[in-house]
């Protein structure tokens, strides 16, 4: 039976394809506070803003490609049984060939009410008026800050029983994404790939430390895996 692979991505698996971290720009996120673009208080306060930020974000992602650290870890499924829970609300992990991937934050590509968790698929842009089939107003399907995280318990029993778990591209401030590789077993060997990683408090766990960027340091665990 194959062993259990948990990849657990930030946005830093992305850049190489081109877009851009939250942390990595002064604080700012494509020119804007979080607060004001990623927030439920700041989409009542200006909801036109909000969605055009995503409708930028969402039009961006027809002309970005996934690189080779997605491509790397898409390929280890054919020696492992690998879960992608990723942060990002890309789909790059999907177009590389990953086959399970799990979104904590939600999703660029689907649009949800206003009013319910109910989403749809949506590749266009949001507008204000475009309505759910429930009569009210759609937005991002994104987990805000200050919203809940309603993949996470999912996300906890994957972790819980992986035998490996690659944590890559995230500085690890955002929770409870950064507490998940916690709850992975004392013998599960974890490598955190990130050229500018954040320190992991003590774990009992082998930790390797892989201070590259993702498509470098995919290819080192890569070789640790399999020789
Ligand atoms: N390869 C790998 N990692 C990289 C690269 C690269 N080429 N370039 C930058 N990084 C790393 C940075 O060193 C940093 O540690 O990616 C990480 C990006 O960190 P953040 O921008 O904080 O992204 P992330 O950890 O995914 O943020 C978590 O915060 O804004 C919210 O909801 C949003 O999901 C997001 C969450």
């Amino acid at each position: 039976m194959k062993k259990k692979l948990v990849v657990l991505s930030g946005a830093g698996v992305s850049a190489e394809s081109g877009i851009r971290t939250f942390r990595d720009a002064d604080g700012l996120w494509e020119g804007h506070d979080v607060m004001d673009v990623a927030t439920p208080e700041g989409f009542r306060k200006n909801p036109a803003l909000v969605l055009d930020f995503y409708n930028q974000r969402r039009r961006q992602l027809f002309e970005v490609q996934p690189n080779k650290a997605h491509i790397i870890i898409a390929e280890l499924e054919k020696d492992f049984e690998v879960t992608v829970i990723t942060q990002n609300v890309d789909d790059l992990h999907e177009r590389a060939g990953s086959t399970n991937v799990l979104h904590l934050h939600g999703e660029l590509l689907k649009a949800r009410s206003v009013n319910s968790s109910d989403f749809v698929e949506w590749k266009d842009d949001i507008n204000l008026g475009d309505m759910h089939t429930d009569g009210h107003q759609l937005r991002p399907h994104i987990v805000w800050f200050g919203e809940a995280v309603p993949a996470i318990t999912e996300a906890i029993i994957i972790v819980e029983k992986a035998d490996y778990v690659i944590v890559i591209g995230t500085s690890l401030q955002v929770y409870p994404a950064a507490g998940l590789m916690d709850y992975a077993r004392p013998d599960t060997s974890i490598f955190y790939v990130d050229p500018n990683p954040a320190s992991i408090p003590y774990m009992a766990n082998p930790v390797q430390v892989i201070a590259k960027i993702g498509s470098e340091g995919m290819e080192i665990v890569r070789e640790k895996l399999l020789t």
